[in-house]
Parts: C-alpha cells; sequence; structure tokens
C-alpha cells in the first residue's frame, strides 16, 4: 500500500548521493550510492547525476517495496546567499481576522522584494510578524489587523546551479517538494540548543569540498568553501604511491589516519603500482603523512576566515561532519590546529552511523521541526502545497505553530552575503597553484563556475 507520510531526505554530494527515508517524523532506512556527475560541489553532468539519484531511489524504493515520487533536497551552503526580505500588506480597512491566505500573501510579497536577478528563492525564514506597524508577533492568524507585515531572511541560489539541480531530480523520475539549507539541516541535528543559539561552528569535509558555516542565533552567520575534499586526498595517495585512484582510495579508507602520531611505521600494507608487476609495501604513517598534508591545508585556509571573524571564540566550537572526518584523529587535528575544542557529529540511528549522513538525516529532521508557517513560506516559493495532503494533515498534527526565531537578521545577511562569504578554489594542479588562494564573492564565484 502507498503510504503518504513517507518523507526521503537527499543529499546530492559530489562523491556519493545520501537518502535518508523517514515514515511519519521516524528514520526507517538510509541509502549511499556513489555519484559520479559531479565535481568539488557542482554538477558536471546532468545525466550521471540524475542516474546516481535514480539508482538511490531504487534502493529506497526496493527496501520499502512502494516507490518513492518526492524527495526534499538539501542545497550546501555554497550556493546560498542571504537577503534580508521584508513584506507589507493590507488585511482590511476596518480590522479583520488575518487568515492563512493573508500571511501567504504577506510572505510572498517578502519573497518577491528581496529576490534579484540570476538567482532564485529557495528558503524563507520570518522572524517576526509586523500587526498594524507596531506589534510583533510570531503568527498572526485568527489576530485582528489593518495591516500585515513581516520580516526575515530569503535564502537564495543561482538560477543556473539551481537548474541543474532540479532537472537531475527531474530525470530522476521524483518531484523534489523543497530545497533545505544543508547547513541549517546538519545544524538541527548535529549541535544542540545552547551550541545553536550561543554559537559554534559547523565544519564538513566532503569528498569534494570542504565548508565551514558558524550558526550563531540559529541563523547562518559566516560561511567558507574550500574546494578540496577527500577526493583530492585520494588524489595525492595515489600520485605519491603512483597507484590508482581505486588502490589509493582503499588504502586511505584501510589504513590512513588524519593525525601522524596515531600511525605506525610498523604496521604495512601493499598496493599495486602502475606499470610495475610486484606490489610495493606501504607503512600506515607515511601514508598518513600524505593525508595529514593535505588536511592541514584545508584546515588552515578555513582557518584564517573563521579566525578574522572571530569565529574561534564561539562557546560551541567545530562540530565536524562528512565522510572525511572518518580518518581518526580529524577532531584533534581541527583543535590543535584551530585551538578550539572538536568533535565529530555521526547521527546514531541504525544503519546510519557515519559522519556523511549528517546531511541527510539532517535535511528529514529539519523538515520534520518545519512550522506551518515555514510550510506557508514554502509554498509561496515553490508555488504548490509542498506535501502531499495526507502527509500535510500529518505533519500538521505533529508541528507547533511556533516559528523557530531568529535573530538580528538585517545585519547578519548583509555581513554574510557582502565581506565573510568565501571560497577558496584549488585547481586539480595544485602543485602550481598552491599559492593561489582566491576569496571571492559568491556572485562572482558563481559567475565563473556557471556561466
Ligand atoms: N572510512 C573512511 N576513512 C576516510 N575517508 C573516508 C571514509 N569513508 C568515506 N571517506 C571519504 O569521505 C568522502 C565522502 O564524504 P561525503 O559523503 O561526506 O562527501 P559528499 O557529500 O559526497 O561530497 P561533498 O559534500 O564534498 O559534495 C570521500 O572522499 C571518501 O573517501
Ligand atoms: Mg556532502
Amino acid at each position: 500500500m502507498k503510504n503518504q507520510n513517507l518523507l526521503v531526505g537527499l543529499d546530492i554530494g559530489t562523491t556519493s548521493i545520501k537518502a535518508v527515508i523517514a515514515d511519519n517524523g521516524k528514520v526507517i532506512g538510509s541509502v549511499t550510492t556513489p555519484n559520479n556527475g559531479m565535481r568539488h560541489g557542482q554538477i558536471v553532468d546532468i545525466d550521471e547525476t540524475a542516474g546516481a539519484i535514480k539508482r538511490a531511489l531504487q534502493d529506497v524504493s526496493d527496501k520499502l517495496g512502494q516507490p518513492i515520487h518526492r524527495v526534499v533536497t538539501g542545497l550546501p551552503v555554497g550556493m546560498l546567499q542571504l537577503e534580508a526580505a521584508t513584506g507589507l500588506i493590507n488585511v482590511g480597512e476596518s480590522g479583520v481576522e488575518v487568515t492563512s491566505k493573508d500571511v501567504k500573501r504577506v510572505l510572498q510579497a517578502a519573497i518577491r522584494s528581496a529576490v534579484k536577478d540570476g538567482r532564485e528563492a529557495v528558503s524563507y525564514l520570518p522572524s517576526r510578524f509586523i500587526i498594524d506597524g507596531k506589534t510583533n508577533v510570531d503568527d498572526p492568524r485568527k489576530m485582528i489587523a489593518h495591516s500585515l507585515a513581516v520580516n526575515g531572511i530569503l535564502l537564495t541560489a543561482p538560477s543556473s546551479s539551481l537548474h541543474n539541480l532540479k532537472k537531475a531530480i527531474e530525470r530522476a523520475g521524483v518531484f523534489n517538494n523543497f530545497f533545505v539549507p544543508t547547513p541549517l539541516a546538519i545544524a538541527s541535528v548535529a549541535l544542540d540548543e545552547g551550541e545553536r543559539t550561543f554559537g559554534a561552528i559547523i565544519l564538513d569535509f566532503g569528498g569534494g569540498m570542504t565548508s565551514a558555516t558558524v550558526i550563531h542565533q540559529g541563523q547562518i552567520k559566516y560561511a567558507s568553501v574550500d574546494l578540496e575534499g577527500g577526493s583530492d586526498i585520494t588524489h595525492d595517495i595515489s600520485v605519491v604511491l603512483s597507484t590508482s585512484n581505486k588502490e589509493a582510495e582503499q588504502a586511505k579508507v584501510d589504513y590512513g589516519f588524519a593525525l601522524p602520531s596515531l600511525a605506525s611505521t610498523k604496521s604495512q600494507f601493499a598496493v599495486r603500482t602502475v606499470g610495475k608487476t610486484e606490489q610495493q609495501l606501504v607503512d600506515e604513517a607515511y601514508l598518513t603523512e600524505i593525508i595529514n598534508a593535505r588536511l592541514e591545508q584545508i584546515v588552515s585556509r578555513l582557518g584564517k576566515g573563521l579566525k578574522k571573524h572571530d569565529a574561534l571564540k564561539l562557546p560551541g566550537g567545530v562540530i565536524i561532519t562528512g565522510g572525511t572526518s572518518l580518518l581518526e584523529g580529524l577532531d584533534t587535528l581541527v583543535a590543535n590546529r584551530l585551538n578550539v575544542k572538536a568533535r565529530v557529529f555521526q547521527p546514531d540511528q541504525l544503519g546510519m552511523h557515519s559522519p556523511a549522513y549528517a546531511a541527510a538525516y539532517g535535511i528529514i529532521n529539519y523538515s520534520n521541526k518545519m512550522s506551518d508557517i515555514d510550510f506557508m513560506a514554502n509554498s509561496a516559493i515553490y508555488g504548490t502545497e509542498v506535501l502531499s495532503d495526507q502527509a500535510e494533515m500529518q505533519l500538521k498534527k505533529e508541528r507547533s505553530a511556533k516559528r523557530r526565531p531568529i535573530l538580528s537578521e538585517i545585519k547578519a545577511q548583509d555581513d554574510y552575503n557582502e565581506s565573510n562569504m568565501s571560497v577558496t578554489k584549488t585547481v586539480s594542479d595544485q602543485k602550481q597553484d598552491s599559492n593561489k588562494k582566491e576569496k571571492k564573492s559568491f556572485g562572482s564565484f558563481f559567475k565563473k563556475f556557471f556561466d
């Protein structure tokens, strides 16, 4: 029988697609499939990416014994830009009760006012509604008003990259209900309430990139993306040991550490060398040196931006996610290098015991905790009722009408977009380019990659 209450969270990563399935908010399964259609977080082949999503969802369907039609997808922080968005509408000359329709109208007005050319709205986070220009409320429905305003933050993404993602999901044969900002999704599961409020850094060590996102007062306050990740480490190993990418990946996963102090020169393993018949013996310590060098580079590059923006003083420290954080000792490396407290987060649900599942699990959790108002905002953006009627009703029963509080929105997003966001790109020829670090606004970053 078709279950309308199923929700599938999709994390479209450079090296793999992660899908987490929830039934009525309870996680019931998870799936990972390799993805060859992306580089450094960007889609370079829509069909390859679509194929990978399709395989992931086919695995999900096989597990559940029913087809998947709808998903919710995460958007990595590198795509996001924040805009202050305010809307104002007339409700009734003589003062009438505010209806859901009025709320949707004011949300639409706010969203429309803040979308810039070449970008699309992906999420709107209202911070407060204002009745008749003076009374601040969380949820204005059923209150008497002449006019209704809303203040909040609009998250947008470049139309071109969003198009590629939507196309890949569509070609995989499913409908995307809405997008969820991945760093907020991760924050919803990896950070506790105190960390989300008083501040912490999420360091997502993926396959194609590593991102640092500062969360403060429940919002994204600063983000920086380094376009290197686990695949670059694998590439380094393959070059230094003259072995195939596949062997290098296996060696990294089986024998690699993040910290040299954890590796032993006595422990050796054999790898096939390109062009030679006999295998060479390599010790863990040598392998770990290669891994450690790249990790140190990534962490210190990201650390510079974090230091500049005083993020390293935040009480929550650094919470590390992503598949590369399976390298033992990465938390210590980060703690030592950045002089902060650091820990690795991994979901403790069955079948998801990996920091690589933090985003997909977060997408499910974030979607499930969305308030009525959040759903109205999504419905204003995506133009449809975002979930099937039955699922919507079920979710309505569970979620509270109160929105998540977001503070000091206007200054926050100006800081975030104009001066704080940075991207460090390192091209494949790392020797040539090792000193060439580019700090760019997200606008120019995306211009470069998608135009
Ligand atoms: N046991 C392990 N030890 C070391 N590295 C690992 C291990 N398992 C996975 N990885 C690495 O984790 C990386 C993939 O992580 P993840 O799934 O978080 O990335 P992604 O989401 O596909 O990519 P991105 O977020 O960069 O777009 C790969 O480079 C892989 O080699
Ligand atoms: Mg990822």
